[in-house]
């Protein structure tokens, strides 16, 4: 029997500063109706104070370590699930452990891009089963804006930065205490150039002095990682409520990758879930990468949208391609 995996504290935290779509309207050649009826997305919450990786899981950590009722130190594991860590070393995980006063445990950063986050949890599950007293801190966070180039419509309009964060233990809080039943992930290195961020890795390397190349940003082709994710995302979803012997009538709420409106819609209608189950929050923030499911799970149980009992679904695509998925009974 698998070690149980309890979901202690939730939070998230994203940046102050606001970029909506009036404002791209300035920046480059697009317009609201053309990002809207593309991607859904209105506004996204941007790094413009220098916020970083660190400084946003720092946020969101306070609140699950607050709502677990537990102090930093209670922690044994920290997890930092992100493409965009504030530097290669340290990693973003120590330099969190070390912002929340603790030091002498494991911690380490995990590389999934949107994925991030449900690598992380399987991680974090893999860690409890070897330590049943662990406690375990994953928090998910990009700072997309810094591999953004702002000068590319076809991509910058799409995303925004943000954190969550989750207190693990196998002992459980009682009554209603969320228990993560299941996590599936998966990869295929083959589709990994469809969408990168390539320049400044040992691949790609630049030269003192060098002037950075638009191979430092984020670079797509946005109708075939389109075409995956709807694809990647439906069939992970669906066989991991098939492993369980579920149907999507079973699943009360379904936390997609907030990539856009249009991803979403195509999955909910391969998996045949009612839109009334399908949480989004991605005409807010955009695409957080890492951060957006665990920012969906956590702004759906503070606005009441998942309840208790509930049991949520939770799906995500990005590059590598990776893609997952992860079923929790509140
Ligand atoms: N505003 C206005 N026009 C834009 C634009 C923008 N922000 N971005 C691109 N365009 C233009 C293109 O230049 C192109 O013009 P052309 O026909 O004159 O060459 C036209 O719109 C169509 O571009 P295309 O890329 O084919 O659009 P699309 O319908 O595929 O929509 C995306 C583009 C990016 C919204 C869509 O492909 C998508 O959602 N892909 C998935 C991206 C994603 O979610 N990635 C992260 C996954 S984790």
């Amino acid at each position: 029997m698998n070690t149980p995996c309890f979901i202690r504290g939730l939070g998230h935290c994203v940046p102050e500063s606001v970029l909506t779509n009036a404002d791209f309207e300035r920046m480059v050649e697009t317009n609201d109706e053309w990002i809207v009826s593309r991607t859904g997305i209105r506004e996204r919450h941007v790094a413009l104070k220098g916020e970083t990786c660190v400084d946003l899981c720092f946020g969101a950590a306070d609140k699950a370590l607050a709502q677990a009722g537990m102090q930093a130190d209670e922690l044994t594991h920290v997890i930092v699930a992100t493409f965009s860590p504030d530097s290669v070393i340290p990693s973003s995980a120590c330099m969190l452990a070390h912002r929340l006063g603790i030091s002498g445990r494991m911690c380490m950063d995990v590389s999934a891009a949107c994925s991030g986050f449900l690598y992380a949890l399987e991680t974090a599950r893999a860690l409890l089963a070897l330590h049943p007293q662990a406690r375990v801190l994953v928090a998910a966070c990009d700072i997309v804006s810094s591999r953004v180039d702002y000068t590319d419509r076809g991509t910058c309009i799409l995303f925004g930065d943000g954190a969550g964060a989750v207190v693990l233990t196998a002992e459980d809080c009682g009554a209603g205490c969320p228990q993560v039943l299941d996590v599936l992930v998966s990869a295929d290195g083959a589709m990994g150039d469809l969408l990168t961020v390539k320049g400044g890795g040992s691949g790609t390397p630049y030269k003192l002095g060098e002037t950075i190349r638009s191979d430092f940003f984020v670079q797509m082709n946005g109708r075939e990682v389109y075409k995956h994710a709807v694809r990647s995302m439906s069939s992970i979803c669906a066989e991991l409520l098939q492993k369980h012997g579920l149907t999507p009538q079973d699943v009360d709420v379904f936390i997609p990758h907030q990539a856009n409106l249009r991803i979403v819609e195509a999955v909910g209608k391969r998996l045949e879930m009612p839109e009334a189950k399908v949480f989004t929050n991605l005409q807010k923030y955009g695409n957080t990468s890492a951060a957006s499911v665990p920012l969906g799970l956590s702004e759906a149980v503070a606005e009441g949208f998942v309840k208790p009992g509930h049991l949520v679904l939770l799906g995500t695509f990005g590059g590598g391609f990776t893609w997952g998925s992860g079923l929790i009974r509140f």
